[in-house]
């Protein structure tokens, strides 16, 4: 099995309509043991869609932004397994007004939350995590992306912390390979998730795929984009790194949409 003794760390569940539930599923069929964290008011979600995996996994709390947490679920790791071998990383929010249109009127405030969640959280979790996948002899990081190399008509300041994650990655693999430790973004296209939802004008961007990717995009199917994850995580990606791959059906291999 591909990912077959793995112990992996994923974060990002809320249900499981979440990708990264999709991925703790496709790790526990493909043999991995997993964790999964959950965060503030949306924990008993994260514990009730953990029941729906293949076997229930420990939910672990994660503020990706109180270092607090990052310490505590270090020190869960390290008494439960000793090691890591790999971790998701699919943590964004944004508040509403950095979203939606509003660029030009967005605080400060707002676009730094993006910032900080979205993006230099990559790194709070890489670096929480390195030493004990060190005592590994290696590991894989993996971060979802959605990408900004061009402006969307809705993605805004989150758009930005996208463009931010991507450099991040490049950044964190310089850093990190010489650990054995490989860094990587998975760029999907749109999926109708909780927090694809509460993004204002989503449906513009499920109807830009439906005209431009060359493979027919399921927007209610992250199968796809987890199966990728669950590759960039196992043993057969070891060159891997710093890389940003999309699964967006080739979406972003066109410059403009060519069906009705
Ligand atoms: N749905 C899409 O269309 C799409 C496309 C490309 C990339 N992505 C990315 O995939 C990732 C997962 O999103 P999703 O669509 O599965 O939605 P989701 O709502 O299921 O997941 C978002 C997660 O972020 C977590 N989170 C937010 N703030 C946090 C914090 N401070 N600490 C810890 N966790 C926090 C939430 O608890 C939630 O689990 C995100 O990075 C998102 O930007 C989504």
């Amino acid at each position: 099995m591909l990912l077959e003794g793995k112990k992996l760390v994923i974060t990002g569940v809320v249900t499981d309509t979440s990708i990264a539930w999709h991925v703790a599923r496709i790790a526990q069929e493909e043999g991995a043991e997993v964790v999964l964290t959950g965060f503030g008011r949306g924990m008993r979600l994260t514990e009730r869609a953990s029941k729906r995996l293949p076997s229930a996994a420990d939910v672990l709390e994660l503020d990706i932004n109180d270092q607090s947490h990052m310490d505590a679920l270090v020190a869960d790791l390290e008494s439960r397994w000793g090691v890591v071998d790999g971790a998701l990383h699919a943590i964004a929010f944004a508040p509403q007004d950095a979203l939606g249109g509003n660029f030009l009127n967005t605080p400060v405030e707002s676009a730094v939350i993006a910032f900080q969640t979205s993006a230099f959280s990559y790194k709070t979790l890489a670096v929480g995590l390195a030493p004990l996948m060190r005592s590994a002899g290696g590991g894989a990081l993996v971060t979802l992306d959605f990408d900004n190399s061009q402006a969307w008509p809705i993605y805004d300041w989150m758009g930005v912390a996208k463009s931010a994650l991507q450099s991040v990655t490049r950044y964190l693999a310089r850093d990190l390979g010489v650990d054995r430790i490989r860094v990587n973004a998975v760029s999907a296209g749109p999926l109708s998730t909780i927090a694809a939802k509460s993004i204002p004008g989503f449906q513009s961007l499920e109807k830009a795929w439906l005209q431009r990717s060359p493979i027919e995009w399921d927007s209610s199917d992250p199968t796809p984009v987890a199966q990728m994850v669950a590759l960039l995580l196992s043993d057969w990606t070891p060159m891997t790194t710093g890389e940003v791959v999309h699964v967006d059906g080739g979406f972003h291999s066109l410059a403009a949409g060519f069906r009705e």
